[in-house]
């Protein structure tokens, strides 16, 4: 009993360390560097400001790597006793291995999106393909693709049922949402830092309830990612924050969302993962017409500056009703009828705000100045998680037997 909790509680805890060193050296590196980016042509124009300097843009790329740096001076803590007793645990390594493969595959990904600009097509693409090295390994050391069916169904499905392929589509899925749907939810200073910052802290809390439990191995899993990870974010944030001295670019944002899925995938707790994006499942549904243009999606949705009031305000889209498709056409219809969208006509054209949760958020309590903007999602944000925990705790009752 003693000794398993010491052999939990040390890893852990030589993690934390090295993870505040990991947030030390971020902080120093990062303003050191950033001229470089500059230099490179990685930069940025500040939309929300009246100045245009150069902002470096894909800071990403420096938390990924002193996040990667720490991992893999961590590797040797977990595994560095049985190295010398015998019975190495080849699964569990080969599991934190192709999880670094997928982190490292995404972050390499996310950069060359930040400097070739790709195509919507790829930004599916990539995080599909980083993904398979963890699919992989997941197929090998579990292929478990049997899901516990909730009780109201149990009467006609059973206990569980084994979904099969479907199991590693989803897995794919689930990769390829994570990371878009924290670069979609973006455009204010600190915006996508923090809300990673947000979802990485509601991960940390589970892992750390769950620790008491049977599972408690995978859980440990999953907080050797997410202390680092948190930690060298948190040294981003600090020059992301309003006014923001550099962007954190796709690069930050792929390599987030493939963070979580690894962790959510390989720590088989990927539906409670989901639970904690509840903001940004919104932000991706009530974006879908854009996304798919059914109505009109320009280059950037993020809000319009309005320099005179020192405010951010709703940006928006135009177009004719009558070139809609049906779906276009019904779509608007409905979020007109539920109030989800500003709706004005002007000489035979139809404005709306950009479909995005910030546009939302502006809509319904007016123009707003950019850092309180930023709270106020994060506050959602919040608010959400803590939504998430009484789903996934007394509720999820009712539904299962946990
Ligand atoms: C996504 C969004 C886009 C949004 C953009 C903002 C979709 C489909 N795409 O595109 O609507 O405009 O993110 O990040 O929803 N910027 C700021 N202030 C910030 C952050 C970014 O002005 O706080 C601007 C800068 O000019 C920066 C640029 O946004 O250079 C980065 O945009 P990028 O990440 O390339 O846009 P996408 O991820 O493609
Ligand atoms: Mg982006």
């Amino acid at each position: 009993e003693d000794k398993d909790s010491l052999k939990m509680w040390i890893p852990i805890i030589i993690n934390f360390v090295m993870s505040i060193g990991a947030y030390c050296v971020t902080v120093k590196v990062i303003p050191n560097i950033k001229d470089k980016f500059i230099k490179a042509n990685l930069f940025g124009i500040d939309m929300s400001k009246t100045t245009s300097d150069k902002i470096p843009e894909a800071l990403g790329m420096v938390t990924g790597c002193t996040f990667l740096i720490t991992m893999f001076l961590f590797i040797p803590v977990p595994f560095g006793k049985s190295l010398w007793e015998g019975d190495f645990p080849h699964n569990e390594f080969v599991e934190l291995i192709a999880a670094l493969l997928s982190i490292c595959c995404m972050l390499l990904l996310g950069f060359a999106d930040d400097v070739l600009d790709l195509l919507w097509r790829h930004k599916l693409l990539l995080p599909t393909i980083a993904s398979l090295p963890l699919l992989m390994v997941y197929y090998v050391n579990f292929n478990s693709t049997t899901i516990i069916v909730p009780k109201p169904l149990r009467e006609h499905l059973g206990l569980s049922v084994d979904i099969g392929i479907l199991y590693y589509i989803y897995m794919g899925m689930l990769a390829v949402f994570c990371t878009n749907a924290i670069n979609i939810l973006a455009g204010v200073n600190g915006l996508e830092a923090g809300q990673s910052i947000i979802i990485a802290i509601s991960i940390i809390i589970f892992n750390f309830i769950e620790l008491s439990g049977n599972l408690w191995k995978a859980h440990q899993f999953s907080l050797y990612f997410m202390l680092p990870y948190t930690a060298t974010t948190l040294a981003l944030l600090k020059y992301n924050w309003y006014p923001s001295k550099v962007f954190v670019g796709d690069t930050f944002c792929y390599f987030s969302g493939m963070t979580f899925a690894v962790v959510g995938i390989l720590g088989h707790f990927s539906k409670t993962t989901l639970l904690f994006f509840i903001p940004q499942i919104f932000n991706f549904l009530y974006s879908a017409p854009q996304l798919f243009r059914f109505i009109p999606c320009p280059r950037h949705r993020l809000p319009k500056f309005n320099s005179k009031i020192d405010k951010m305000e709703i940006s928006t889209t135009n177009f004719r009703y009558s070139d809609l498709s049906f779906l276009g056409k019904t779509v608007i219809n409905l979020f007109r009828l539920f109030r989800l969208i500003r709706w004005q006509e002007k000489n035979g054209y139809v404005v709306t705000n950009n479909l995005t949760l910030i546009n939302l958020v502006l809509y319904y309590l007016g123009p707003l100045h950019e850092q309180r903007l930023t709270i106020i999602l994060l506050v959602i944000q919040i608010l959400c998680t803590g939504l998430a925990f009484v789903i996934r705790y007394p509720l999820a009752h009712y539904f299962y037997d946990v």
